[in-house]
């Protein structure tokens, strides 16, 4: 796929955010399932998107679709070459304000009138906001092709009258024209003319999924959603239908958002590949790469868990430590910090991740080394200011050697395996009434998707500026494990 192809769908930090009712009266909190995602695809170009069951990849897919809408952010789509040129440079000058931490009052003025620009730009252009009549036309050039294409569809109905709805919806062909379009298409697909005479159930899975493409390249579309497009199908069945899905993208030119949790299946599909985590893209780079010079740890952990003949490959597999965590309570900093075996104490420790095991630090028939703390009534978390506090059932006598001994037990703890997220731990005082310690934990930082070298984006602190030497280091380092292979 040539580089100089242009852009025909650009996606700038969308979000889209499920609202959590418990009950009706009530409104809860929200679920983050696409938080701030952004990306590029060029006409003619496969971008994978892979990641764990949860992580957003059909939210996103139904959200450029126009299937779901979108929370915030923008999608400009199939826009004329100078159009999109102009909003990509805008939306680029515009990041590098928002990246900022502080900004000159002059930088304040320049941010604002570029986002007033934008704004425009974005009320005439952006998916996201375009009236469902508007909406209409563009829907004619992105259709997309789910796992099972007869799942919205009437059992009823004759695949003759599936094939034909988008045309009959979308497009002003005639009847005739679109029964002979009907009859070219299901010989592309490997079919004859007489199926279209017959109903859903009597083909096989295989059989139905050529009819889903038959029925999305209909009206000729530019860019084909796929979300999970073989995942039900048999091996067998799934290596004829993506060889077939990459003929027709070579006859037709189109562009393909691809989206599985098979990375085998993404590795032979995709031109490119976003790795997405709870709703985050953590790793976005060119196939190639990604299976060999892969910076995220995520990703790191994802790709070592492919099934290998090579015993000294499956040696290196990284097992993921806890449970996804849940994206209506995401953790703070780095999503992926309390799985990241190469987690730094900046990473995003809250309360919430140390209350247990400062708990257990401090209980003496866990650790005998705390025989000498008193009791513990209670510990309580305030996440917001990241602090927690341990009450302690009776006033400490010797508040020095208390604070003293705590400080030790962090040392001690701050040293073994998990025990990184105890020197996030900034300090430890006792408040006035003499029963409570107070524990301030560092404020974390939070990772954005960075382009740490030509076409290579990662969101992990690792690459961060302040960091520029170890991320130097880690880059060197990935490229000699390529090369050395
Ligand atoms: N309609 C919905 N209402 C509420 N939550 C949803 C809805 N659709 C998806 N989610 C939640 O959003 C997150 C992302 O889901 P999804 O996009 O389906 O992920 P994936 O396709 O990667 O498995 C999940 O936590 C899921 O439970
Ligand atoms: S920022 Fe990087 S190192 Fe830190 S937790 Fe996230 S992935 Fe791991
Ligand atoms: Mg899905």
């Amino acid at each position: 796929m040539p580089e100089a192809n242009k852009t025909l769908l650009y996606v700038s930090h969308l979000k889209k955010y499920f609202p959590i009712s418990s009950n009706l009266l009530k409104a809860g909190g929200s679920v983050r399932a696409l938080d701030d995602v952004s990306f590029a695809l060029r006409e003619g170009e496969t971008l994978g998107v892979v990641g764990e069951t949860g992580c957003g990849k059909t939210t996103l897919g139904r959200t450029i679709l126009g299937l779901i809408q979108a929370t915030a952010g923008d999608v400009y789509f199939n826009l004329p070459e100078d159009v999109m040129e102009k909003v990509m440079e805008k939306e680029e000058q515009l990041n590098k304000y928002l990246k900022k931490t502080t900004l000159t009052p002059d930088e304040t003025r320049e941010m604002e009138a570029l986002e007033a620009e934008l704004e425009e730009i974005r009320s005439e252009n952006s998916l996201t906001r375009l009236s469902s009549r508007k909406m209409k036309e563009y829907r004619k050039y992105m259709q997309p092709i789910f796992q099972d294409p007869f799942s919205s569809l009437d059992p009823r109905k004759l695949i003759k009258d599936v094939i034909a709805e988008p045309m009959r919806l979308l497009t002003d062909m005639s009847a005739d024209d679109i029964f002979d379009k009907e009859k070219e298409l299901v010989e592309e697909i490997g079919l004859s003319e007489d199926h279209l005479y017959r109903f859903p159930h009597e083909f096989s899975g295989g059989q139905r999924q050529r009819i889903g493409i038959a029925r999305a390249i209909g009206i000729e579309p530019k860019l084909l959603v796929l979300d999970e497009p073989t995942s039900a199908l048999d091996v067998s069945v799934q290596a004829q239908i993506l060889n077939m899905l990459k003929t027709i993208q070579k006859e037709r030119g189109l562009s393909y958002l691809f989206i599985s949790h098979h990375l085998n299946v993404i590795r032979l599909m995709a031109d490119r590949v976003a790795v997405m985590y709870l709703g985050r893209v953590a790793e976005l780079t060119d196939t190639d790469r990604l299976f060999t010079e892969m910076l995220h740890p995520y990703t790191k952990a994802l790709l070592s868990a492919i099934p290998s003949i090579d015993p000294d490959r499956r040696k290196g597999r990284i097992i993921l430590e806890g449970e996804i965590p849940s994206p209506a309570n995401p953790p703070k900093g780095c999503y992926f910090h309390p799985r990241c075996p190469e987690a730094m104490k900046n990473c995003g420790w809250s309360p919430r991740d140390i209350a247990a095991p400062v708990r257990s630090m401090l209980e003496p028939y866990r650790n005998p080394e705390a025989k000498d703390f008193p009791p513990i009534s209670e510990i309580v978390t305030d996440e917001e200011a990241n602090s927690l506090d341990v009450l302690l059932s009776t006033p400490g006598a010797n508040r020095e050697a208390l604070l003293k001994l705590f400080n030790d037990l962090i040392e001690k703890e701050a040293k073994v395996g998990a025990g990184i997220m105890f020197k996030s731990i900034e300090s430890v005082k006792f408040l006035d009434d003499g029963v409570t310690i107070r524990v301030q934990q560092i404020e974390p930082d939070v990772p954005t998707l960075k382009e740490v070298r030509k076409g290579h984006f990662v969101s992990c602190l690792l690459y961060e500026e302040p960091v520029q030497k170890a991320r130097e280091e880690v880059i060197e380092n990935a490229s000699a494990t390529a090369t050395s292979d």
